[in-house]
């Protein structure tokens, strides 16, 4: 399965495309909004070795060296697990509902996908959205200030690593928040992409 490796430096498909100059380009799910597919915007600042994209087995989370690399070279200090589906989240509708509504948050959002699946939707730099399908095994890192909403797919069902540098800060902002200084810094970055 593959694994995305990024963090404020925005974030990559699990899916390889082409590599161009220094940076990889990944292929993106379904623009929610006009039914194309797209490649995704891409705002990766470096290159990751595509042998790097490929390390993480979901079945032996608990004991896996390629997790813990990742997670002391990122400084993910702070892990727990979340199963989402019917029965097992309390508040269950609520929380669809808040996690489907766009938001950002002021830290990376860092999730594993260990069972199950689920659509993360980020906004491109033309404001589109951008559907990215995650299953088992893969890893994504949502940067600070990026708009973004997550939902389930038909399974109902997903079972995911969340980790975070430090003390965990669950707090979304819905849009617009564009006053927020994680929400500026984002955008710069994005502009020095382009
Ligand atoms: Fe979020």
């Amino acid at each position: 399965m593959w694994v995305l490796l990024v963090g404020s430096e925005g974030f990559r498909r699990f899916v390889p495309g082409k590599c161009c100059r220094d940076q990889l380009y990944f292929q993106g799910g379904l623009a929610v909004e006009d039914q194309d597919v797209v490649v995704v915007v891409v705002v990766a600042a470096a290159a990751v070795p595509l042998d790097r994209l490929e390390v993480l087995d979901a079945d032996k989370y608990e004991n896996d060296p390629e997790l813990e690399k990742i997670r002391k070279e990122r400084n993910y200090s702070w892990m727990d697990i979340i199963t989402i589906c019917k029965d097992k989240l309390p508040n269950y509708e609520e929380k669809i509902k808040m996690f489907y509504e766009e938001h950002l948050h002021l830290d990376d959002e860092i999730r594993y996908i260990l069972d199950g699946s689920g659509y993360f939707d980020v906004r491109d730099k033309e404001d589109k959205w951008v559907r990215i399908s995650m299953e088992k095994g893969d890893m994504i890192t949502l940067p600070a200030g990026i708009y973004h909403r997550f939902t389930l797919d038909e399974k109902n069902y997903v079972k995911a690593m969340r980790l975070f540098v430090g003390d965990p800060v669950w707090t979304p902002y819905n849009r617009p928040a564009d006053h927020l200084e994680a929400r500026g810094q984002y955008v710069q970055f994005l502009a020095q992409t382009a």
